[in-house]
């Protein structure tokens, strides 16, 4: 997913999103179960990027349609599942034609600020008894990694990501009018794809906003400085695993 106001510095490659990190949405599998789905329910997939999960919703047997910011994504998501429904749509702004039973969205909404805007439309979009299912970076997502980049730079303040705490996202959907039925913060060591090279794809897919002002050439001096940094915490000898921590939540709209 692509909010505007956060991608200022981050370019999608729809390629390497889907070969090296397939993870994104493989994780978002566990998170499916959470969202009692009966058939012919209207679910929203907000943030859908390649379509995975929202094919997998519908086939629980919803009425399933997705929604991304970025139109590559679209594209790919359309592409390979010409029988559902997506659309370019900003999860700050969108409106839906019928409010639905259920939103779900994986690994997107720390990318979009301000989140107050996202629930009021999460809240608007969905029928009364409605569910919520969201998971996202949480607070100390990748804090590991952020870090060490930091020190490299010798900037502080680089991350601009959103990773709420429980309490501070509990708080904001109940004042949306959303009751929190559940919320955790997980720690999820997430293995990163390609061997020694892992956490520098992560970095060039993810990270713009981390070298904001920097040279081409300059990121692979900052890159190679961070992996002097992290060996010794997040390389296990041959594969890096990122230090994600996922904020897990399931609200009603009462
Ligand atoms: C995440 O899924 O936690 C994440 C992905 C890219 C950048 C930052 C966080």
């Amino acid at each position: 997913m692509a909010s505007d106001a956060m991608q200022a510095h981050q370019v999608w490659d729809t390629d390497r999103y889907q070969n090296q990190h397939d993870f994104v949405w493989q994780y978002g599998t566990a998170l499916l179960d959470l969202l009692k789905v009966k058939p012919g329910d209207r679910i929203l997939d907000l943030g859908c990027g390649t379509g995975e999960l929202t094919h997998a919703l519908a086939e629980t047997g919803a009425i399933v349609s997705g929604i991304d910011a970025d139109a590559d994504m679209i594209a790919v998501a359309q592409q390979q599942y010409p029988q559902l429904s997506f659309g370019v749509a900003d999860a700050r702004t969108f409106t839906l034609e019928q409010a639905v039973d259920g939103i779900f969205s994986n690994a997107v909404l720390h990318w979009v600020k301000p989140p107050e805007q996202v629930v009021q439309r999460v809240a608007n979009g969905l029928k009364p008894g409605g569910q919520f299912v969201a998971e996202f970076g949480g607070r100390g997502n990748v804090q590991k990694i952020v870090e060490a980049v930091e020190t490299v730079r010798q900037r502080k303040n680089l991350n601009s990501w959103y990773f709420p705490s429980v309490g501070d996202y509990a708080h904001l959907l109940e004042t949306y009018g959303l009751e929190v039925s559940f919320a955790a913060l997980i720690d999820r060591p997430t293995l990163l794809k390609d061997g020694d090279c892992g956490l520098a794809n992560w970095l060039r897919m993810f990270g713009g906003q981390l070298f904001v002002g920097l040279s081409s050439d300059d990121v692979d001096i900052v890159i190679s400085g961070v992996e002097s940094l992290l060996r010794s915490h997040l390389y296990d000898g041959s594969q890096w695993h990122a230090d994600y921590r996922r904020l897990r939540v399931v609200a009603v709209k009462r």
